[in-house]
C-alpha cells in the first residue's frame, strides 16, 4: 500500500511539467485561481440571498445586504464567464459541448436571484439545488463527458 502510494508520487507529473505538456504559459493556473474565486463569490451572493429569502419568508427588503450580495453575484459572473472563455482559448479547445452547458448552468446561475426576489417561497430547495448545479458545473469541467 505504502509503496503503491510512493511509486504514484514519483511517477506524478510535476505542476512545471502538467502545464508544459498543456501547451500553456502561466496564466493558466492564475486563470484557474481565479475561476475559483468567481465559485466562491457566486456561491457567498447566492447564499446569502437565499437565506435571507428563506428566514423573512417574503422578497427581502433593498438595504445595503441585499445590494452588497447583487454586487458579489453581478462580479462572479463576469470572473467565472471571462476566466472560463480565458482557460478555453489557452487550451485551444473551441466551445466543447461541455462548455456549453456549462454556459447553460452559468444562465441558471444568473437568472435565480431573480426567482429568489419573485418567489422567496422557493428559497428552502433553492439552497440545495444551488449546490447540486455547482456539482455538474465542476463535473462538466473536470470530466469532459462530451
Ligand atoms: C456556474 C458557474 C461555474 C462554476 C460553478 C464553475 C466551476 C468550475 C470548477 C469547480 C472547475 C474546476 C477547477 C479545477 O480544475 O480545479 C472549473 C473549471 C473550468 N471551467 Fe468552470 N465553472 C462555471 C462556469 C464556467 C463557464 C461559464 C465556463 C466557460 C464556458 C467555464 C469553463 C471552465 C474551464 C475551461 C475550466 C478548466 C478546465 C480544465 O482546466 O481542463 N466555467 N469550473
Amino acid at each position: 500500500m505504502l509503496a503503491q502510494a510512493v511509486r504514484m508520487v514519483a511517477s506524478a507529473p510535476s505542476p512545471e511539467s502538467a502545464r508544459e505538456s498543456r501547451g500553456c504559459s502561466m496564466s493558466y493556473p492564475l486563470f484557474k485561481v481565479l475561476h475559483l474565486l468567481g465559485v466562491f463569490l457566486l456561491f457567498a451572493a447566492l447564499g446569502a440571498a437565499v437565506l435571507r429569502a428563506y428566514a423573512a419568508g417574503h422578497a427581502p427588503p433593498r438595504d445595503r445586504a441585499s445590494k452588497l450580495a447583487g454586487i458579489t453575484h453581478g462580479l462572479a459572473l463576469l470572473i467565472l464567464l471571462v476566466t472560463g472563455f480565458g482557460i478555453l482559448g489557452m487550451l485551444k479547445l473551441g466551445v466543447p459541448g461541455w462548455a456549453w452547458a456549462k454556459l447553460v448552468v452559468w444562465l441558471a446561475m444568473g437568472a435565480l436571484v431573480v426567482v429568489i426576489r419573485r418567489a422567496p417561497g422557493a428559497a428552502g430547495g433553492l439552497w440545495w439545488l444551488l449546490p447540486a448545479l455547482g456539482l455538474v458545473a465542476a463535473w462538466l469541467a473536470i470530466y469532459k463527458p462530451f
